[in-house]
């Protein structure tokens, strides 16, 4: 079966007690669970990956290139000043889903620029865990319509 990754970046993991006011209840692993049992309806396997390090993050989406099909990816605060990670997106050619569980273009003025979005398929915002599930929807709708 073709298989996914879903990156979570710095501080994901946290999800459930960080600021739920802004990032909602639902835990890392909860959300985990939702992306495995969504993308298995659409035809892949999924592996769900988390770090606070920039390098390891690098790491996950060079790993990628070789044993998934496209990414989903919630750089977190990395998104805003990583060029280290658009470049590795740039590199491996896969797709990538940039994900944002809160509407950053509501937010701080920081928050505002991606240095992802540029190299990324599209950006999904806004829409708290629900996003990740559209976010393999459009992932699984794009290699289905590559494919064909
Ligand atoms: C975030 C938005 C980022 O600005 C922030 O630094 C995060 C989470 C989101 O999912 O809304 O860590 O990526």
């Amino acid at each position: 079966m073709p298989s996914l990754l879903v990156l979570n970046g710095p501080n994901l993991n946290l999800l459930g007690t960080r600021q739920p006011e802004i990032y909602g209840a639902s835990t890392l692993p909860e959300i985990e669970a939702m992306c495995r049992d969504r993308a298995a309806e659409r035809g892949y396997e999924t592996e769900c990956r988390q770090s606070n390090h920039e390098g390891t993050l690098v790491d996950a989406i060079h790993d990628a290139r070789t044993r998934h099909a496209g990414i989903v990816l919630n750089a977190g605060a990395y998104t805003h000043s990583s060029i280290a990670l658009r470049d590795a997106i740039s590199s491996v050619g896969l797709p990538v889903i940039e994900l944002h569980l809160s509407n950053i273009h509501a937010r701080e003025e920081f928050r505002h620029r991606s240095l992802i979005a540029p190299v990324a398929l599209g950006q999904i915002c806004g829409f708290g865990p629900q996003g990740y599930l559209l976010a393999i929807d459009a992932l699984a709708a794009h290699l289905s319509a590559e494919e064909s």
